[in-house]
């Protein structure tokens, strides 16, 4: 169980990192090889300086909240989340000063951020196994909200634990020394592995992993490529 663990905890995360990054430069690559394509018709009304606006498409998603309000303010929910977690792992790698200018404990959010991208995924979910968006849907839609839903779930669960339970026998700064050991190339797990709990660091690991290799080949690419499609369709 001990080599499952290491395998899962350091080789694993190197080798997700790698075809992340790696495959998504060849993305990027093929894109800018491909011939350029025709301007789309137009959808909205020419408005200047289109960069804003595409900006503006990017971030505030209008044609969704004018079409289904609920499922903007889950999207608005979900994304702020995401951004929020980022900024969260972060602060398990070390202290960030312009963090800490709002006072805080470690991690962001005492377990509600988790709670909240949770409920947004269970509805992103529920949604896609409902007429007319489950027609819509192709595997890949489902594969990658239970592969977010893995990763969230353990991710959560883990801090539940420790913020609402009070299970003390792995916290910030066992996360910091196994994080900051992997960054320095010199992966040291020992910290993370024997308590009672490690099982779901390594599964949200593990799921983390599959999620973050899959990155450049599925739609998560579009966290890349959105200004610039919106900027294509507002010429
Ligand atoms: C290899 C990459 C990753 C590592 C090593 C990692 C590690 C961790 C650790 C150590 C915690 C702290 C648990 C605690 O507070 O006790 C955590 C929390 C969490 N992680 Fe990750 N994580 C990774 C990637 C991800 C990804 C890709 C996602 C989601 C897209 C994610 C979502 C979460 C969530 C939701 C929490 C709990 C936050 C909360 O409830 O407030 N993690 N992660």
């Amino acid at each position: 169980m001990a080599t499952l663990y290491y395998l899962i905890l350091a080789p694993m995360v190197y080798l997700a990192v790698a075809v992340s990054v790696l495959g998504t430069l060849w993305r990027i690559a093929r894109l800018l090889r491909a011939p350029a394509a025709p301007p789309p018709p137009p959808i909205y009304p020419s408005r200047k300086p289109s960069w804003l606006f595409a900006l503006g498409d990017a971030l505030l998603l209008p044609s969704v909240f004018k079409h289904n309000a609920p499922l903007w303010a889950a999207l608005g929910l979900f994304h702020l989340g995401l951004a929020a977690l980022f900024l969260g792992h972060l602060e398990l790698v070390a202290d960030f000063k312009a963090l800490q200018l709002i006072p805080h404990s470690i991690f962001l959010g005492k377990g509600l951020i988790g709670l909240t991208v949770l409920v947004c995924l269970m509805y992103f979910l529920c949604r896609r196994m409902v007429s007319p968006t489950k027609e819509l849907s192709v595997p890949e839609d489902y594969l990658l909200l239970v592969l977010l839903l893995f990763t969230v779930l353990f991710g959560a669960q883990m801090d539940w634990a420790r913020t609402w339970f009070g299970y003390s026998s792995m916290g910030v700064d066992e996360y910091r020394g196994y994080l900051s050991s992997l960054i320095r190339l010199k992966p040291s797990v020992e910290g993370v592995t024997s308590a009672g709990h490690s099982f779901m660091l390594v599964a949200h690991v593990f799921f983390a992993n599959l999620l973050i290799m899959a990155f450049p080949f599925t739609k998560l690419m579009h966290a890349i490529f959105t200004f610039a499609m919106n900027k294509f369709r507002r010429g």
